[in-house]
């Protein structure tokens, strides 16, 4: 019997040294050392012994038992191992391969300019506000000093949706009277509203029929030219430079008076004459001027009380002066490679 059992040891032994697939193992393990295997056949003959032999047949099928159980488990470990070991290699990552790039966007333009002027003004006190697009005819014109027939509107003709009462807002400044509005004239105010305008333009290289306006209102008590000519000042210093001059010429705007065009010392030829300036040494960007006593009171405010003074600047005239941009189309044709160009410059 023991030699029986020491046989069944070495054929386990010799059926599993060539395995390498932890199933194929398993199913050897089952045939020897499930109820139908040749181990449990022993068991059942246990009870032809006498009781000393039980005992002694008892300990060596112990053994016997627990030595097949090392054999299997043992293998199972080393093939477990030998498994983990493939998978990682198999996954193994190389961190010495150069990464794939991965396109970096660059800021819009515009957008870069709008954030450094609201910055700039934000620091100063002034609250950023939004107005619709769409707009209504009261607000973009009427209540702006531009009753309906005023030759005023002919330079801002625009886009009407359903009557003559809604339309794409013309210019920024109907958010003045929105905010004011809202100030019930009681609340002194400091806003600048960057955002889309629109007008009814051919497109070529200086016109768009959408284009973008920021606008800065301040209303207050005593406030004078003066005011408006510091924080213009201000302004154009933070764009262009500490060495940028500023200059106001007299204009004319239904919803301000007096009003004027305000020019920066040329940044290119600093006075000398350039095709920038057109040679005349300075280079008009915005319009401003006090606001209009009738759209203090249009608004509530009491012109005896309030005062307060108005801007609007063209945004891609100043972009396309501060970087250098020819064509005012090259903001709407969303060419990548446009935008990495000036974020460049930027850094230089
Ligand atoms: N809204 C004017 C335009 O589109 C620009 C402008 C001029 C805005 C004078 C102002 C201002 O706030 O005071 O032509």
């Amino acid at each position: 019997m023991k030699e029986k059992m020491q046989h069944l040891l070495e054929e386990i032994e010799e059926k599993i040294q060539d395995i390498k697939d932890l199933k194929k193992l398993n199913e050897i393990r089952m045939q020897y050392l499930s109820k139908k295997g040749p181990i449990h056949e022993l068991t059942a003959r246990m009870k032809e012994l006498d009781s000393e032999s039980k005992k002694e047949f008892g300990k060596s099928l112990n053994h016997l038992k627990t030595k097949a159980n090392q054999l299997f488990d043992s293998l199972k470990e080393k093939l477990e191992t030998e498994q983990l070991n493939q998978k990682l290699e198999n996954e193994k990552i190389d961190i010495s391969l150069p990464a794939t790039e991965i396109p970096m966007g660059a800021p819009n333009i515009l957008e870069k300019l709008v954030e450094e002027i609201e910055e700039l003004l934000m620091s100063m006190g002034y609250d950023v506000v939004d107005g619709p697009e769409i707009e209504q005819d009261k607000f973009n014109f009427e209540m702006l000093n531009i009753p309906k027939g005023h030759p005023a509107r002919d330079a801002q003709d625009t886009f009407y949706i359903q009557d003559e009462e809604i339309l794409l807002r013309s210019q920024t400044s109907p958010v003045q009277i929105r905010t004011m509005l809202e100030g019930k004239g009681e609340k002194p105010i400091r806003m600048i509203c960057p955002g889309k305008t629109y007008r009814r333009d051919d497109d070529d290289a200086t016109h768009s029929h959408q284009f973008m306006q920021i606008e800065g209102l301040l209303v207050d008590k005593n406030i004078s030219l003066s005011d408006l000519k510091g924080t213009f000042d201000i302004i154009v210093k933070k764009l262009f430079g500490e060495s940028c001059e500023t200059r106001f010429r007299p204009s004319y705007y239904q919803f301000t008076e007096p009003s004027v065009e305000t020019d920066i010392s040329c940044f290119n030829c600093h006075g000398e004459g350039c095709h920038i300036c057109k040679n005349t040494g300075w280079i008009t960007v915005s319009g401003a001027g006090m606001v209009h006593p009738n759209v203090l009171r249009n608004c509530g405010y009491d012109p005896k009380e309030w005062s307060g003074f108005a801007f609007g600047f063209g945004a891609e005239r100043l972009a396309m002066l501060k970087y250098g941009i020819n064509d005012v189309r090259t903001f709407y044709t969303t060419d990548l490679r446009e935008n990495k160009i000036f974020d460049r410059k930027d850094d230089d």
